[in-house]
């Protein structure tokens, strides 16, 4: 089949067209680089040395998008863009509504127009706030701390009523939750512009000697050893379960946590870092950021029994794919 893939050239959506293209489907990239590098491209056909197409077109321009729809048969779509900062949502809050609403909403109408009824849509663990238990895909939506998680929460909305008026769409809402590691050829990775935000790139900048040493933010939360856990996956696995994800999917809306079910503590993930790779993470104790909750992880037994996925890439995998990412880029 031939997926139109929206944020293709970013950090999810590019491991994400090559698990598809893995499954011989074909792919359509719209992507307006705002947050990728354009040889991306390039090195995805490096991986897979299939025709990519490519349009460096706004999603939430709906004249050019329409002229895509037009110009190629698409049997579905997954919707990657978007901007994905917390901090930077909280500083820019009519940025983030704008793009990651409206976005949603002119895709929707594209697809529409168009037939198409296959719709993926990247969520986030961030929808669920903070509660002290695996997260079950039935928990109330907790009202969220930044503009980021609103746009989300928002959005999975919106498609929940659009389901309800067009009952033959099929959605799939996939929450993820902290995604990590790289591609295992170390073309593709996560390469955010500026300091890092987020655990993983922060430690292989410090690994590379980018950064002087990695800030961990609090070492009092009821945890292992007092630090922040979370559900790492890697973003291999993140990518298989939206192809499984748009295989299985059937009328309706349908939503799945995106996660191994496993925590791991800043710590524990550091001292895999290390072992894994043979370097030093020189780390220091800092405050609590703010926003930030204890402890975030998934219960994933919907997802394995309804669509047959499970993560099976380890932390060791992830940590040694992200470092070789982190060696081998130019960028
Ligand atoms: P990313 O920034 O690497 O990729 C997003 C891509 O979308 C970028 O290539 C950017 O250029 C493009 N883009 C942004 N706005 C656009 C627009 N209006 N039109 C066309 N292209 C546009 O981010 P990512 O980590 O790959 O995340 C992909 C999606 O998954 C996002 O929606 C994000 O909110 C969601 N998500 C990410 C994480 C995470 O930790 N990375 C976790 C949960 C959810
Ligand atoms: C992980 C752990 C930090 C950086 C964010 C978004 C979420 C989703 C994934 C998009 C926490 C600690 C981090 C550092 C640290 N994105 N940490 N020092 O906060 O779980 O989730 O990314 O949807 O919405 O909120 O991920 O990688 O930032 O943090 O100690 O320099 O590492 O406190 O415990 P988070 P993260």
């Amino acid at each position: 089949m031939n997926f139109l893939i929206t944020g293709g050239a970013g950090y999810i959506g590019s491991h994400t067209c090559v698990a598809l293209m893995e499954r011989g489907h074909s792919v359509v990239i719209v992507d307006n680089l705002a947050n990728s590098e354009r040889s991306v491209l390039d090195r995805l056909q490096q991986i897979k040395k299939q025709k990519i197409d490519f349009y460096e077109v706004d999603v939430t321009d709906e004249t050019s998008l329409e002229d895509v729809f037009n110009g190629n048969q698409i049997d579905g779509v997954i919707h990657f863009a978007g901007y994905k900062s917390v901090s930077e949502s909280v500083q820019k809050p009519l940025e983030y509504y704008r793009n990651n609403v409206l976005s949603t909403i002119v895709l929707l109408r594209c697809c529409l127009n168009h037939g198409v009824k296959r719709f993926v849509f990247s969520s986030s663990a961030t929808v669920y706030g903070d509660y002290y238990r695996p997260l079950t895909e039935d928990l109330p939506l907790r009202p969220t701390t930044n503009p980021y998680g609103e746009t989300k929460a928002i959005c999975e909305r919106i498609l929940i009523d659009m389901v309800k008026a067009h009952p033959e769409l099929g959605v799939a809402i996939l929450r993820y939750f902290n995604p990590v590691g790289a591609h295992e050829s170390g073309l593709i990775g996560e390469a955010p512009s500026g300091t890092p935000n987020n655990l993983m790139p922060y430690i292989t900048q410090v690994a590379k000697g980018k950064l002087d040493k990695l800030k961990i933010f609090g070492n009092d939360y009821p945890t292992v050893d007092g630090t922040g856990v979370r559900d790492y996956i890697h973003v291999m696995d993140l990518a298989e379960g939206h192809v499984a994800a748009l295989e299985h999917l059937d009328k309706g809306v349908h939503i799945y946590n995106l996660g191994t079910g496993q925590g791991t503590s800043v710590l524990q993930l550091v001292k895999t870092f290390e072992q894994v790779n043979g370097v030093t993470i020189p780390y220091v104790i800092v405050d609590r950021r703010p926003g930030d909750v204890a402890i975030s992880y998934a219960d994933v037994s919907k997802v394995e029994r309804e669509l047959g996925w499970k993560a099976k890439r380890s932390l060791e995998d992830m940590c040694r794919d992200a470092w070789r990412f982190e060696q081998m880029r130019d960028w």
